[in-house]
């Protein structure tokens, strides 16, 4: 074990009073109810988030609605509102150390992973700071007698509501591009992991980004989050989640008809060709099913490999699945850390029995790990003869398990890998160009990644094909859907 010291900083963060941050003040729930925030490397308690309520929500969005209508941040020139998203994005980088462990205690992921997802998160600020100057609109070819233009402008109160597995990450990529475009925002991290969510609101404030801007409310799904979907006063909603409730929020919009942005789950193909560099491809297939424990909404959960090689890639991924270690996630050495609640261990221990029942052969794992103490470990698990219409293969896992499926060639790979109600992502391993290509254009996902996995920059696109959602983050896209455009009309008689 190497178990990292834990910051003096981080201690009086999780012993404080917990709080959450409206109207630039750390406040209470008004019921002054909290809920218990667990470790999932030991399954104990560590402190105590606010239990956020329709209320709470109430206060959250009028602060949003105030500080959005008196123009303190929309108003701002875009070259001030581009220094101070930059700054934050600097404050992240130097906040590093701190958030690595606040977000590995509360997710369960290793310290060396969660690094990198705080730098990130820093550089998406980064990238969004260069937005506010960059915004304008058209002038349009009318007739000669009129002179029409278009404004690009801010939607006003924008909603992001977010998942545990990249708790900071998916946070910012709705914060930083939603202030880029001048909006006001009222965020609610998932009820697993509220931490970094409340660090970040704070971090915007020091940054120089005014009171009301950016409001954090913790709570559970049910509640706080269900009162910001349906909120009459929100112009949009951004989510990150399970296609269950992007459904839920997409109904819940339609009161106002609020904008919605919905990136939901997957159970995305990793394509195996007979001619891939094999090596390269157990390592790359094993990181893109297992990194985070398997909770990645772009897991590469399927692996379909040609019948050639079938044995050879499954035991080279059985050796690379072999050499990652499993452990708590403030162990510098660990790998992959475990699951981040209970009832996700419940639910994958539950597939692992179901992939079992349908006849799938475990070639490596297939159990929970107990040899850990009580966290949520899960051994990373390798089923193969998998056929695609088995629940293991359809349905999302979140959970560090391969469901390896022999397919005998290219269409064959296209077909089976579209056979799925998702389409987030996919990725391909081969040394032949044009197959590469060939494949890319089939797949029906939002991301293809040849020769590669789990890939992400601030500057590239990023969501789904059919159930996995729709609407972008990231890039340029993001700007797009934070604003809306108006036309003017003018006479030139
Ligand atoms: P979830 O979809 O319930 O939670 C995501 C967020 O939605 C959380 O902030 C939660 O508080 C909120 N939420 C829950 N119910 C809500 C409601 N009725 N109205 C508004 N907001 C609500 O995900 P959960 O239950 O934590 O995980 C279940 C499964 O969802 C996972 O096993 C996984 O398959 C999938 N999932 C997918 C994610 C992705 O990145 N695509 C992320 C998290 C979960
Ligand atoms: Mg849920």
């Amino acid at each position: 074990m190497a178990q990292v010291d834990v910051l003096p900083e981080v201690t009086k963060f999780i012993e404080s009073d917990p709080r959450m941050v409206i109207g630039g003040a750390a406040v209470a729930a008004a019921s002054g109810q909290t809920f218990d925030v667990y470790d999932p490397s030991t399954g104990k308690v560590i402190t105590h988030a606010p239990r956020g309520s329709a209320e709470d929500i109430d206060r959250a969005v009028a602060a949003a609605r105030e500080a959005f209508e008196d123009g303190r941040w929309t108003g701002l020139r875009p070259g001030k509102r581009s220094e101070i998203l930059f700054k934050i994005g600097e404050l992240i980088k130097r906040n590093i150390p701190e958030l690595t462990q606040l977000e590995s205690l509360d997710s369960g992921k290793p310290v060396s992973i969660a690094a990198g997802e705080m730098w990130m998160a820093s550089e998406v600020f980064r990238y969004y700071s260069g937005w506010p100057t960059k915004i304008f609109g058209e002038t349009n070819p009318t007739a000669d007698d009129m002179f029409v233009y278009s404004l690009r402008e801010p939607l006003g109160v924008c909603g992001g509501i977010i998942p545990w597995n990249f708790p900071l990450v998916m946070a910012v990529w709705k914060v930083a591009p939603a202030l880029a475009c001048g909006n006001t925002v009222v965020l609610k991290p998932a009820e697993q992991t509220p931490l970094t969510a409340v660090r970040l609101a704070e971090l915007c404030l020091e940054a120089g980004v005014p009171e009301g801007v950016v409001n954090v409310v913790t709570g559970l799904g049910p509640e706080a989050g269900a009162a910001l979907a349906s909120h009459m006063d929100v112009d949009k909603v951004a989510f990150t989640g399970s296609t269950e409730v992007g459904r839920k929020i997409l109904e819940a919009s339609a009161g106002n008809l609020k904008r919605v942005s919905l990136e939901l789950g997957g159970k995305s193909p990793n394509i195996v060709f007979a001619d891939a560099n094999m090596k390269r491809a157990a390592k790359g297939s094993m990181m893109g099913v297992f990194l985070n424990s398997g909770q990645v909404c772009t897991a590469g959960t399927r692996i379909l490999v040609e019948s050639s090689v079938h044995d050879d890639f499954v035991a080279s991924l059985v050796e690379a699945t072999a050499a990652m270690k499993l452990g708590p996630g403030l162990d510098e050495t660990t790998g992959m850390g475990p699951v981040v609640s209970q009832e996700q261990l419940d639910r994958v221990t539950g597939y692992i029995d179901i992939g079992k029942g349908e006849g799938a052969e475990v070639v490596t794992g297939g159990e929970r790990a107990t040899d850990l103490g009580d966290g949520y470990f899960v051994q990373p698990t390798v089923f193969a003869g998998v056929k695609n219409d088995m629940r293991i293969a359809q349905e999302e896992i979140f959970g560090p398990v391969a469901a390896v499926i022999e397919v005998k060639d290219v269409e064959e790979a296209i077909e089976v890998a579209n056979d799925t109600v998702y389409g987030l992502a996919s990725a391909v391993w081969t040394t032949d160009l044009s197959k590469a290509h060939r494949v890319a254009k089939g797949i029906k996902a939002g991301t293809v990644w040849i020769n590669t996995a789990g890939q992400y920059d601030p500057s590239v696109s990023f969501g789904g094909y059919k159930q996995s959602g729709f609407g972008r983050e990231l890039g340029a896209h993001s700007i797009e859907t934070y604003t809306q455009t108006k036309s003017v009309w003018v006479s030139l008689k």
